[in-house]
């Protein structure tokens, strides 16, 4: 089966064809982020329209690039939640108006579920249940993936997302946007025992985190050496800080990991590209003889052949939407009844 899928909730207008959900024919990305960084992020008006301008070209590069034509595609998914409202129904409106006039199914595909889909197509033998670790620019959270379209959050921030705080402090850093690679190249030849920064729990849940708190003391930290004038070891800050973080998600990952008896850890989103974090869970999963499953950084950030990954899934179980599909700026990946 032939999806072309369309990905439009951020700053990237991605197009791809996968076929049975494992196998990527093409995949073709549009990507804003040179408009952004003017801005040091992304404007939500100006990623709509910027959506609008490259999507049918980019439909049918993907065809070509797939080798296909119209005809050959079997169904059309897209990611409806969550993400900028305006950004997310030019690709439901677009995906609609294919299915339309090809008739063939709409499948609406949640963007995180999509995220964790990357695994499907980076791992062909990869099957649920597996628990997977989400970090991405919007959300940061621990879901046993019990079955395609089956899941269970376990915990996750009470605050900002992971690739908030990486974004956030790399702008204070005059990193261009987005900032979270950046600051990882920049960690790369810094002491990550440099600079001490806090590791906020969150009562309640182990599984929860809280980043805000984190976020915060290395802001301070940054403005304090500004107004003293100390000249701060800029890669030693960036390692600190990248190893922080990876020190508030590893260990609540594996502890899930032993909770669930799962023998399997997936990693998705935008901050898995992170090279510290990447590290620390080879050595953690390597120790307790889990396997681990990273997805290729092209794979991690926003693409649409994620979406077309999972929507081979929701397909099978049957999740399929009519011409009243609607896109939603916030939605739980649980998935309740469209
Ligand atoms: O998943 P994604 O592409 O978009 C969302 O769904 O949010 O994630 C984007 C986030 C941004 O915050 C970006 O700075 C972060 O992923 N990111 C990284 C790295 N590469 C991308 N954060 C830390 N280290 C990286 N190497
Ligand atoms: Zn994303």
């Amino acid at each position: 089966m032939k999806i072309l899928a369309i990905e439009s909730s951020c700053d990237e207008t991605a197009v791809a064809v996968v076929e049975d959900g494992r196998k990527i024919l093409s995949d073709c990305i549009a990507s804003q982020v040179e408009i952004h960084k003017t801005y040091g992020g992304v404007v939500p008006e100006i990623a709509s329209r910027k959506h609008i301008e490259a999507i049918s070209a980019l439909a049918d590069e993907a065809l070509e690039a797939a080798g296909i034509t119209r005809k050959d595609i079997d169904a059309v998914a897209v990611t409806y939640a969550p993400g900028l409202i305006g950004a997310v129904l030019v690709g439901v409106n677009f995906a609609k108006a294919a299915a339309f006039t090809l008739g063939v199914p709409l499948i609406p595909v949640h963007h995180i579920r999509g995220h964790i889909a990357a695994n499907y197509l980076a791992y062909p033998d990869l099957e649920p249940p597996f628990l997977c670790l989400v970090v991405s620019g919007g959300h940061t959270m621990i879901v046993h993936v019990k079955d395609y379209t089956d899941m269970e959050i376990l915990g996750g921030t009470r605050d900002d997302a992971a690739g908030e705080c990486f974004d956030k402090v790399a702008r204070m850093l005059d990193m261009p946007y987005p900032g979270g690679a950046a600051l990882d190249r920049a960690a790369q030849t810094g002491d990550d025992k440099k600079y001490a920064l806090p590791r906020p729990k969150a009562d309640g849940n182990p599984y929860d985190l809280s980043f805000s708190g984190l976020k915060t003391a290395a802001i301070n930290l940054i403005h304090h050496a500004e107004q003293v004038g100390e000249e701060l070891d800029i890669p030693s800050l960036c390692a600190s800080y990248a190893a922080t973080v990876s020190e508030m998600l590893v260990p609540r990952t594996m502890a899930a990991l032993e909770e669930t008896g799962c023998k399997t850890l997936a990693i998705a989103g935008g901050v898995a590209a992170n090279s510290r974090i990447r590290g620390d869970f080879e050595r953690e999963c390597a120790k307790k003889k889990i396997r681990l499953c990273m997805p290729p950084l092209s794979l991690c950030g926003d693409n649409g052949a994620m979406i077309g990954a999972q929507g081979y899934y929701e397909y099978l179980a049957g999740n399929v939407a009519d011409q009243t599909l609607n896109a939603y700026a916030t939605k739980s990946i649980l998935g309740e009844a469209l």
